[in-house]
């Protein structure tokens, strides 16, 4: 297969977990005889110092002629603390992900054995806990009408977000939904606080003349607060949970947390034009150059690359190499055993490299 593929590595630790994520995929590739292009692209932070606009129009076409997307993370605490700022990293993700039409950001929440002791949670609850998060990613109050902060008619500094959802919105996503519970264990859980949101009470409305369809499926709803609880409490009730766009924000993160390490997860987003594939985590500023930023998140979200083109075999192979480097603790110090040797991004990334150049095929 022919893949050509847009590398935004963006900041931070960005680069250097991207290098081994293109190393990774390179060897798969070979060992498969794929011919994979690259064309490196401008985003965040750097994009703004170098050309003034974190997503620049050269990024977009680059992305938009391009098979997939592979991309590392962006963000610099220089924009942080100013409100007032105009321009802010985070907004080439934004634009990147609503020009790309990418509706759909699918987030694995997996845990590895070996690593559930370093889960803030109690090995009996997460041990095996495998769920995945369907969020929505081009709505709700990300992108909906916006007040920056002004101060109004009354003398009032006031701002204002709108939680905006239509109905093609919350139905496209929710099929997705439904489409992920049915390769797995069918059971689907809508998120939303339809006791108190409007946008919600249309998810629910919707969800509710969807199930039907899917009868297969064992459809539940869930307040979005006692999701939050639920997921500490018994991880393992869920399998596929969909969800608006900031209760996933929040919910991903709490749920990549609970597996041990943030640097692990990876996640695939989709929709109208070129998949986008991506760490759940940021862009880390203080583990920049250091060579300890845990390169897996990076790598697995090369296996969802593979996997989303149908290559089955490539992204097994990616995702039997990383679990090897776990099993022979090949690790990054966040998840290094007591006493074990010190590994950094490089080494990591060397060893799965050779891990997949040694599999006879
Ligand atoms: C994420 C990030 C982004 C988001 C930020 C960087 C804009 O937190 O991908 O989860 O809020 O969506
Ligand atoms: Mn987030």
């Amino acid at each position: 297969m022919d893949l050509k593929i847009a590398v935004l590595a963006g900041d931070g630790i960005g680069p250097e977990i991207m290098e081994q994520g293109v190393a990774v995929l390179s060897a798969v590739a070979e060992k498969f005889g794929h011919n994979v292009s690259y064309k490196e692209a401008l985003c965040g932070a750097h994009a703004i110092d170098e050309v003034g606009d974190p997503f620049p129009e050269e990024t977009y076409k680059t992305c938009e002629e391009a098979d997939a997307v592979l991309f590392a993370s962006v963000g610099d605490p220089k924009f942080d603390n100013d409100p007032t700022a105009k321009v802010r990293p985070e907004q080439g993700l934004l634009a990147m992900r609503k020009k790309l039409g990418l509706f759909a950001n699918i987030r694995p929440v997996t845990t590895f054995d070996c690593l559930v002791h370093k889960s803030p949670l109690k090995d009996s609850i997460v041990k095996g806990a495998d769920f995945i998060c369907i969020r929505e990613l081009t709505g709700g109050m990300y992108f909906g009408k916006k007040q920056e902060p002004a101060v109004n008619a009354d003398g009032i500094e006031d701002a204002l977000d709108t939680n905006y959802y239509s109905r093609p919105e919350v139905e496209r996503i929710l099929k997705v939904g439904y489409q992920y519970a049915r390769q797995r264990r069918k059971h689907l859980t809508v998120v939303d606080k339809a006791n108190v949101l409007a946008s919600s009470r249309l998810w629910r409305k919707i969800a509710q003349e969807l199930a039907p369809q899917y009868p297969d499926v064992e459809t539940d709803f869930m307040y979005v607060d006692n999701a939050a609880m639920r997921m500490i409490q018994d991880p393992r009730f869920f399998d596929v949970m969909v969800t608006e766009n900031t209760f996933g924000d929040i919910l991903t993160d709490e749920g990549s947390c609970i597996t041990g390490s943030m640097g692990l997860l990876p996640s695939a987003s989709t929709g109208s034009s070129t998949p986008v594939f991506e760490p759940i985590h940021g862009s880390w500023p203080q583990g920049k150059g250091l060579n300890i930023a845990n390169p897996l998140a990076q790598i697995l979200s090369v296996a969802m690359l593979f996997e989303h083109f149908g290559l089955k075999e490539e992204g097994a192979l990616v995702r039997k190499a990383v679990d090897a480097s776990l099993d022979q603790n090949v690790r990054t110090p966040e998840i290094q055993v007591e006493g074990g040797a010190e590994y950094g991004t490089k080494e990591v990334g060397a060893w799965i490299v050779n891990y997949i150049n040694g599999v006879v095929r």
